[in-house]
C-alpha cells in the first residue's frame, strides 16, 4: 500500500516513522521505568523494532504509528493498531498498543491517541473487535484500556514470548467490539468492568 493513514488529534499527530525517531525511541526503550513490564530492548533491537513498525505501516497503511506532539516534541513514543502475533492464543485479530517516553506520561496523550486509533480501526479498517493485553501488574496500561471502555477477559493467560517463571508472563486481555465502541462514541455509559487505579 502506498498511502499511509496519518491521524491528527487535538494535541497529537500519529504518523509514519522517520529516521530522526530512532534516537529518542532507543532512549525510551532504555528507560527502566518504561520497560518495567516489557522485555527490555538494546539499541539495535530498538532500531529494528522501529523499522518493523514502519514497514507494517507501509504495508497496510496503519500500524503502531510514531506520535508527535506539535509544539512539545517531534517524537514522544508510539500508539496504534496492528495485527496480533500468530503465537498468541487469541490470534488472529488486531491489537491496540502504546509506549510513551516518561516525560509525556500523565497528560492524557496515550488515551487521546488510542481513541483516534480505535476510530481508524473501526471506521476505516472495518474491524469488528480490537484487543489489548499487558502484564497483569501494568496498572497504567490497564487504566488506558479501561478509559477506552475496553472490558477485561476473566482469565489471564501466559504470554508465550515471556520466559516461564518470569513475573511478567501472566497477562490480561481486554477487548472492545465495534458496537460497544460506537455506543461510547455516542455518549452511552462505559461497558462493565471496574476501573483500574494507575500505579
Ligand atoms: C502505558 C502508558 C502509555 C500510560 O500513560 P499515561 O500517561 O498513564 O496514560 P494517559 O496518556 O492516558 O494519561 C492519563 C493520565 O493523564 C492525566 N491527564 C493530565 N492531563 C490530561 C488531559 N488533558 N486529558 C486527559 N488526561 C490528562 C490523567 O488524569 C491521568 O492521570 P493519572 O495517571 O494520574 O490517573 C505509559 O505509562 C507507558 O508508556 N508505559 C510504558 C510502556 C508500556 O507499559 N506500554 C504498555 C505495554 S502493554
Amino acid at each position: 500500500m502506498s498511502l499511509s493513514i496519518e491521524v491528527e488529534t487535538p494535541r497529537l499527530v500519529l504518523r509514519q516513522w522517520r529516521g530522526a525517531d530512532r534516537q529518542p525511541f532507543a532512549a525510551l526503550n532504555a528507560d527502566p521505568l518504561v520497560t518495567e513490564y516489557l522485555l527490555p530492548l538494546t539499541g539495535p533491537e530498538s532500531d529494528a523494532l522501529a523499522d518493523r513498525l514502519a514497514a507494517g505501516i507501509d504495508e497496510h497503511g496503519w500500524g503502531f504509528w510514531a506520535v508527535e506532539a506539535p509544539g512539545v516534541a517531534p517524537f514522544i513514543g508510539f500508539v496504534g493498531i496492528k495485527s496480533l502475533p500468530p503465537a498468541l492464543p487469541f490470534a488472529p485479530g488486531v491489537e491496540i498498543g502504546w509506549r510513551l517516553a516518561r516525560p509525556h506520561w500523565g497528560k492524557g496523550y496515550a488515551s487521546e491517541a488510542a481513541r483516534a486509533a480505535l476510530k481508524v480501526g473501526f471506521e476505516q479498517v472495518g474491524l469488528d473487535e480490537i484487543v489489548a493485553f499487558t502484564a497483569t501488574g501494568n496498572l497504567r496500561s490497564r487504566a488506558v484500556m479501561e478509559r477506552l471502555g475496553m472490558a477485561a477477559d476473566p482469565d489471564p493467560f501466559d504470554h508465550p514470548a515471556v520466559p516461564e517463571g518470569s513475573p511478567l508472563r501472566l497477562h490480561v486481555l481486554y477487548r472492545i467490539g465495534r458496537q460497544d465502541w460506537r455506543g461510547l462514541e455516542n455518549g452511552d455509559a462505559a461497558p462493565g468492568g471496574t476501573p483500574v487505579a494507575a500505579a
